[in-house]
């Protein structure tokens, strides 16, 4: 299989990660999880007491950060750390779901993070997840999808995940956290999440996690034999 670039970009919640993650796991590339470095900046204000809209205290937040991925050896799962610590479970939590929004408005956080996206990605090979993926980290990028899914499927997907990892939050809180950040994240200044005009549009809403997977692994098999 040829190494290639594929950017996933779409709503909050629409399992964008979890496909990627598999489709990455198929082909022997890279995952990349974009929206993990936005959170685990987010907790990095949190826990420093800055605010994102404050330049002194951007400068002082992005002077102190420190996002890497590691392999973890007994799940083989990829795992954030923030200066040094592991924060996968923190940066999934609704605390942090309710800051990350904002923290992703401001342009000198992107640039930083999407710097550091783009060297990540720069050996090809690597499927990426996020908001800006296809039109501004990867704008080259071999294949670009855009994934939706209804709100009411993002959110119940949502409550299991959090659920399987302690947390208790109602479908209507994560509904609105959902609408909220998809509402920040489409109408914000700052690359803004849309969908660019070379990308497909895959709608999860009634496919099965397979199902969308094997779509995927179809439309890299169509680009890589052209
Ligand atoms: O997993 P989920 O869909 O809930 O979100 P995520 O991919 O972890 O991203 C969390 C937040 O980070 C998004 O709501 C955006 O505000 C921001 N983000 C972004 O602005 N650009 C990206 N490339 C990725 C995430």
């Amino acid at each position: 299989m040829n190494k290639i670039v594929i950017a996933i970009d779409g709503y909050s919640g629409c399992g964008k990660s979890s496909t990627a993650k598999e489709v990455a796991k198929k082909l022997g590339f890279t995952y990349i999880d974009s929206g993990a470095m936005y959170r685990a900046t987010a907790l990095h204000f949190l826990n420093e007491n800055l605010s994102p809209l404050r330049a002194e205290d951007v400068e002082k937040g992005l002077k102190g950060l420190q996002i890497s991925f590691q392999l973890n050896p007994t799940t083989s799962q990829q795992e954030t750390y923030l200066n040094g610590v592991n924060v996968e479970n923190e940066i999934r939590t609704m605390r942090i779901s309710e800051r990350v929004s904002e923290v992703a408005t401001v342009k000198v956080i992107r640039t930083a993070l999407v710097a550091q996206q783009q060297q990540l990605g720069q050996k090809k090979g690597v499927v990426m997840d996020g908001r800006d993926i296809g039109s501004v980290v990867f704008p080259q990028a071999e294949l670009k999808l855009f994934m939706t899914a209804d709100v009411e499927t993002r959110a119940q997907r949502r409550q299991f995940e959090l659920l399987a990892k302690g947390e208790q939050a109602s479908l209507e809180e994560i509904k609105l956290n959902l609408e909220s950040r998809d509402e920040v994240d489409s109408n914000r200044t700052e690359s803004p999440l849309l969908k660019v005009s070379d990308a497909i549009e895959i709608d999860t809403s009634s496919l099965t996690f397979s199902e969308q997977v094997e779509q995927i692994i179809d439309l890299v098999k169509k680009v890589t034999l052209n």
